[in-house]
Formats: structure tokens, sequence, C-alpha cells
């Protein structure tokens, strides 16, 4: 239950605020007034382990000290000069270099995701050659809500649709599966698919893709989906763009999850784990594509706050602590744990009829009944709202509740955050039955 101090302020603010909140804060209702590491605490004192890292933005938990201090320096001593250069600068480019594979060695920084989505596109745009002029996109994939973007996103998010001159894929949702087949047996007919409408089209210039959908409720392609693709679209010229404004930075167990495929981008979009939730985002790509005349021209990577200094401080800091601590492998070890108890959950409780993850993403799917599959949005949303009052904060999102823990959350926190969505489940599923 929402605290009486919380109550009062959202009863003040409502009397101003335009509606349009993400789901989840729409329902949950709180008023958060500190995080430390993987904990939340609200107006009235409660506090919660989250487990949904903000939104999904704090790999190194919220205030990691690291990055408090590069943001109190920077703040004391430079906000913005445009895109000049800054010492900051030069080290994060070097650190990215090392981070990304080799190939990915040019770089250009904004401030949101989506920013980072349309800068790409104009990166691929300029430098297609004449005629390629549509862009390929999957189905269920999410990439932000400029107009751009919002051009491959075939799904309700909110907004009408604008499929403007995108073409569309089939993406890798076995559990709901398009062609109705089942995996192996299937082939992989959707990559198969994908190929025949996308990487071969004459026309079609770039793939923007996320290598596991996120916002669509953390959807891993089966082996085989990616390989075909992209060597597809390699031999016919079509642009791989990896939209991992969500997944770049570690969150699936390698920096980039396109690493845990094989693929080999042209340009990568990253944003939400880097800079510990400061508005942040990196296009990198190869010189080929970012060097090429027509995508360097003055001003295309400029904006007024592209190249923040605070940002870069942020990332610079925040990036630094996951080599040092070598965070991406804990990644890995913690999401195991995750498999693990997650996996018991799906068998004492039928209602869960997927629960699918890579590293420290996962995603747990709702259904009425486990046969036809039905979704079930008002489980999930009783199961994330019987969370938050037991002191566990999750994403949720339709029928699917997201996990997407801090990769520093202690071990023993992370346990007691799943005992607690356990608990979450049985009472939510007692009050549905
Ligand atoms: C894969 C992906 N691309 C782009 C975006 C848009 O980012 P932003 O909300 O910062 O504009 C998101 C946001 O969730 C995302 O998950």
């Amino acid at each position: 239950m929402t605290g009486p101090r919380q109550e009062e302020l959202l009863h003040r603010e409502a009397a101003h605020l335009a509606p349009g909140a993400s789901e989840e804060s729409a329902l949950g209702r709180r008023v958060f007034v500190e995080g430390r590491g993987a904990v939340l605490t609200d107006l009235d004192g409660n506090q919660y382990i989250d487990l949904a890292a903000g939104t999904l933005t704090q790999s190194l938990g919220h205030c990691p000290p690291e990055v408090v201090a590069a943001l109190t320096e920077q703040a004391a001593r430079l906000w913005n000069v445009h895109d000049s250069a800054t010492p900051d600068r030069a080290a994060l480019c070097e650190l990215l270099a090392r981070l990304l594979p080799e190939e990915l060695d040019t770089y250009a920084f904004f401030s949101t995701g989506a920013e980072v989505v349309e800068a790409a596109l104009r990166a691929v745009q300029a430098v297609a050659e004449p005629g390629r002029n549509r862009i390929g996109a999957l189905r269920h994939g999410f990439h932000g809500k400029t107009q751009g973007a919002r051009m491959l996103v075939h799904w309700d998010i909110g907004n009408q649709a604008h499929a403007g001159n995108s073409v569309l894929g089939y993406s890798p949702y076995c559990y709901r599966c398009p062609l109705d087949l089942e995996y192996p047996s299937c082939e992989v007919r959707c990559a198969g698919l994908v190929r025949r409408h996308i990487a071969e089209k004459p026309n079609v210039s770039a793939l923007v893709f996320e290598p596991v959908l996120g916002a669509a409720g953390v959807i891993v392609p089966p082996p085989g989906y990616w390989e075909r693709i992209a060597d597809t679209c390699r031999d016919n010229g079509v642009l791989l763009v990896a939209d991992e404004v969500l997944t770049g930075g570690g969150r699936t167990g390698t920096f980039l999850a396109c690493e845990r495929f094989g693929i080999e981008p042209d340009l990568v979009t990253l944003s939400k784990g880097l800079a510990s939730g400061f508005p942040f985002a990196v296009l990198a790509g190869r010189s080929s594509v970012l060097r090429h005349p027509r995508a360097a021209a003055a001003g295309s990577t400029a904006s007024t706050y592209a190249n923040n200094p605070l940002g870069i401080a942020a990332a610079r800091a925040t990036l630094e602590v996951v080599a040092r601590d070598t965070l991406i492998a804990r990644v890995r070890t913690l999401g195991a744990l995750m498999d693990e108890r997650l996996a018991e959950l799906r068998s004492r409780f039928p209602v869960l009829g997927d629960v699918r993850g890579l590293g420290l993403l996962h995603g747990l799917e709702f259904v009425r009944d486990p046969a036809t599959r039905e979704p079930a949005p008002e489980l999930a949303r009783a199961v994330y709202l019987a969370a938050l009052d037991l002191g566990l904060r999750t994403s949720v999102g339709g029928h699917v509740i997201r996990l997407a823990p801090p990769f520093t959350i202690d071990r023993t926190l992370l346990e007691e955050g799943l005992t607690l969505l356990g608990r979450a489940l049985e009472q939510a599923t007692e009050a549905h039955r």
C-alpha cells in the first residue's frame, strides 16, 4: 500500500501533472526519496529491493560512490561547452575501444536511447546507396518514441503506430511462434523469412534490431536465428544496426549481447546501463560507416546536450568500475543463480507460462491457462503490486514482469528478492483463484 505521505504528495502533483506515466509508476504509486546500492527508500520510510535497477539503468546500483564522486567533481568544474573536447572524452573513447569488439572503434555521444537510435538512422541513410531507402525492423522490437525510432516499432507502445518506410520481419518469439511451429523442428523458419523479406531486398539499407528483445518481454532468440540473418545481411550489403540501448554494457553477460550470438554489427547503440542512470548514450560503429564522408558532415553528431561533460564523466566512472571489478563475469554467475531460482518458481506456479532470460535480464510471462497461453496482464499487475507491498520492486508491462538487478547486488539480497517474488506470486495467485 502507498503510505500516507506519498498519497498526499501524489494527490498534490496530480492536479498539474500530465497523465501518461509508465504502467509501473502509475500502478505502483510510490514516491522514492533515496537509493543506495540495490535498495530504495520511499517517502514513508519503506524499503524495497530494486530488481528493476531503476529502469534497467543502475548496473552499479543506486548512487555508486565512484560515479557520485565523478559527477560531483565534474559538476563543480564544467557543465556544457557544446561538443568541444574535454579530457574525459578522450579517456572514455579509449575505454570503449577496450571494452567493445575491435572493429567498433569510432564513437559519438548523445543523451537518450531514442536520440542515439535517430543518430544511427541518420548515419545509415547518409551512407546508403541510391534506391536503398527502406529500413528493416523486427516485430516486437522497441527503439524509442521519436518519429524515426517509432517507424521501427510495430506494436502498441501507447501511441498510434507509425510504420513509415520500414520493412517488418518475424521476431524469434518461440513461446508465441507467429508461424505456429516448435523449435528445433521449425528449423528457425522465422529467420528464413526475415532473410527473404529484409536481408535479400535490394531497397533495404539496414536491419535495426535488438539482439534480445527487451521491452516486448525479454525475447531470447534460439540458436541459429541470428547466424542466418546476419550472414545474409552481410552478403547483401544490408548494414547490421544493433540496438543495445537496453542490453549493452554487460547486462546479458557479455559487453554486447551481440557477442553472445556471434553477430558482428556495423553500428551499435548503447545507453541505459552506461552512465548509472545519468542521461547518456553512445553510437559505436565501424569507421567505414561513421567516418564515411557522407556520414561525417559538420554537425552530424552535435546537439545541445550531446557530448555533455557530466554524462561523459558518469559513463567513464561507471565503465571503469565495470572493468575494474570484472562485473560482467559476475553478471553470468548471478544470472545462473536467477535461472535456477526462476525455474523453481515456474514449476510451482503454472500461471508462469514462460520464464526466459540471459545474464541479469529476465522476463516472466503470465498466462491465464498454460494450455491456451492466453496472456494474463491482470495477474502480472497483481504480482507486481503484491511484490511492492512486500518490499520488492520489479518492472511490469502488459502480461510480463521483467527482472534486471544491478550487477553489484549482494547475492543474499538477490536471493531475498526472489523469495519475496515467490511470496508475491503466492498472494496474487491465491487472490485470483
Ligand atoms: C532497445 C531500446 N532502444 C531504445 C530505447 C529508447 O530509449 P529512451 O527511452 O532513452 O529514449 C529503449 C528504451 O527502453 C530501448 O529499450
